[in-house]
C-alpha cells in the first residue's frame, strides 16, 4: 500500500496559510473585537466579562485552586507572598477520563458525578482538613456568562465534553453544593475565571506590560485586558472565546472534522489549532492518502505527532513504526518524511492562524497610537512542547508586524491556570 501523493499535494495546499490570508484573518479578528465591544451579537467573538482587572502583585494570602479545563483537573494549595512571590503547598492532579474505569466528561456522566470527584481531590489537598476556612478560586476553562466574578453559568460545553446539568448552570454553585456533600463547609469558593484570564493574571503578579493572556493546549482561547479608554467603565479582562473566531475558509477535513463533533458549527477557530483537534485532522487525513475514509480513526493524536516531528532517526524508523502500528501499513522511508510534512503543516497552520488573531487584538489595542512594547503571556502544551509552535508563532508575528516586530514578544507562563485562580481569590478581597 502506499500513499496517495496526489492527494498529498492537495492537503499541503489546503492547509496553507499566506501573509495575506494572515493579515485579512487578523484584520477580521479585530473588526470582530470593534463589533463585539459594541454588541457581542454582531461578533463571531463572545467577548465575556470577567469582572477582574490586573493584580497590582500586592495579593497576598493561602488560597485553594482548583484548575478544571482539560484532560486532567488538579486542585493546588497556593500562597501567595507579594512580590510576584508564590509557593504551591499541595497539589494533586487526576484525569477526568480513565478508558473502562471512569468517565466525567462523556455524555452519560451527571453533573454531581464530576463535581463529587472534584470535591474529593479538594478534600485530599486540604488533608481532610474540615474545619480551617479557606477562599477557592476555580479556573473553569469554558465560555460562561458571569455577573461578577463568583458566579458565570456554562453557555456551552467546547472540547468535546458532553457531561450533563452543567450547560445553563453556575458552576460555583454545582461546586460549592459537591463541597458541602464531602462535609468540606469551610472552603468557600470565592472567584470563577477563564483560563486564559488566569495566565493573564498570573503573568502580571510577576511581570509588567502584559496585556494578553493565551491558552494553546487541549483548547486554544485568549483574553486581554479591555482599558475602556472611551468609556466610563474600568478595565476588564475579556475573555473573547476565540476559539470560536468564524471567519475562516475551512478545509473539506475540517468540515469532516466539524461535521462528526459533538457541536458541530461552533468553534471553527479552534478546531483548526488546537491539540485536542489537530490529532483528529491528523488521522483524517491519513486516512483519505491511504484510501480508507471509512476508517477515520487511527487514534492518532497531537503527542504522536509531536514524536513524529521529533522523529531524528536517519531512516525515520520511528516514523514508520508509530504509523504501522496505528495503522497497519508500513512505509517507505520517503513516504515517511510526506507524513512528518504533512504533521508539520497542520502546526504550522496551527501557529499562523493563532499568530494572526494576537495581531488583531495587538492592532485593536494600539487603535492610532503607535504598538505598545508588551509580552504576549501562553500556557499550554502545544506551546510548551509541540516542535515548530513557537518559532512559527514569531516568523507569522513578523510578517504581520513588520517594523514593529521586536515590541512583541510570547513567552510561557507555567501552571498560570493554578496560580491565576489563586490571584483571583485574593482579588476577590479586595472587591
Ligand atoms: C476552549 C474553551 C475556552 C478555554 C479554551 C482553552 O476554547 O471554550 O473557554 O479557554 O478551551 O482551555
Amino acid at each position: 500500500m502506499s500513499l496517495n501523493k496526489k492527494r498529498f499535494e492537495e492537503l499541503m495546499e489546503e492547509l496553507t496559510v499566506d501573509t495575506d490570508t494572515m493579515n485579512e484573518i487578523a484584520a477580521d479578528f479585530r473588526y470582530d473585537l470593534r463589533k463585539g465591544l459594541q454588541n457581542p451579537d454582531l461578533s463571531s467573538l463572545r467577548m465575556l466579562k470577567s469582572y477582574v482587572a490586573l493584580p497590582d502583585g500586592s495579593e497576598t494570602g493561602t488560597f485553594l485552586a482548583v484548575d478544571f479545563g482539560g484532560t486532567n483537573v488538579r486542585v493546588s494549595k497556593v500562597t501567595l507572598k507579594g512580590n510576584g512571590e508564590f509557593s504551591i503547598d499541595g497539589k494533586v492532579a487526576k484525569p477526568l477520563k480513565v478508558d473502562g474505569i471512569y468517565d466525567f466528561i462523556g455524555p452519560d456522566s451527571t453533573a454531581e458525578q464530576m463535581f463529587d470527584f472534584i470535591a474529593g481531590l479538594v478534600d485530599e489537598v486540604v488533608g481532610e482538613d474540615h474545619e480551617t476556612p479557606y477562599l477557592l478560586g476555580h479556573t473553569f476553562s469554558f465560555p460562561s456568562e458571569q455577573t461578577d466574578l463568583n458566579n458565570a453559568k456554562l453557555i456551552i460545553w467546547t472540547k468535546e465534553f458532553a457531561t450533563k446539568g452543567v450547560e445553563g448552570h453556575v458552576v460555583n454553585d454545582l461546586l460549592q453544593e459537591a463541597l458541602v456533600r464531602q462535609g468540606l463547609t469551610n472552603v468557600h469558593p470565592a472567584a470563577v475565571i477563564n483560563d486564559t484570564v488566569a495566565v493573564l493574571l498570573a503573568a502580571a503578579y510577576q511581570q509588567p506590560d502584559t496585556y494578553i493572556g493565551s491558552i494553546y493546549a487541549t483548547g486554544q482561547n485568549t483574553c486581554y485586558l479591555e482599558p475602556f479608554a472611551d468609556r466610563a467603565d474600568p478595565a476588564m479582562i475579556l475573555n473573547l472565546e476565540s476559539g470560536g473566531f468564524m471567519k475562516l475558509v475551512p478545509s473539506p477535513l475540517d468540515v469532516k472534522l466539524d461535521d462528526a463533533s459533538e457541536k458541530p458549527g461552533e468553534q471553527r477557530l479552534e478546531k483548526m489549532t488546537s491539540g485536542r483537534y489537530m490529532g483528529e485532522l491528523f488521522n483524517l487525513a491519513l486516512g483519505e492518502l491511504f484510501g480508507e475514509e471509512e476508517k477515520c480513526n487511527y487514534g492518532f493524536t497531537s503527542v504522536d505527532m509531536s514524536a513524529i516531528l521529533e522523529d531524528e532517526t536517519p531512516d525515520l524508523a520511528k516514523t514508520a513504526a508509530l504509523v504501522e502500528s496505528k495503522t497497519g501499513h508500513a512505509l517507505t522511508q520517503e513516504e515517511c518524511a510526506l507524513v512528518q510534512r504533512l504533521a508539520k503543516q497542520f502546526v504550522v497552520r496551527s501557529a499562523r492562524l493563532v499568530a494572526s488573531t494576537f495581531v488583531g487584538i495587538i492592532w485593536q489595542l494600539a487603535g492610532r497610537e503607535p504598538i505598545a512594547k508588551q509580552h504576549i503571556a501562553v500556557d499550554g502544551s502545544v506551546y510548551e512542547k509541540m516542535p515548530y509552535v513557537k518559532e512559527n508563532l514569531m516568523r507569522a508575528l513578523s510578517e504581520l508586524l513588520k517594523e514593529d516586530t521586536d515590541k512583541v514578544d510570547t513567552f510561557l507562563q507555567n501552571g498560570g491556570s493554578c496560580l491565576g485562580a489563586a490571584i483571583a481569590a485574593a482579588m476577590s478581597e479586595k472587591n
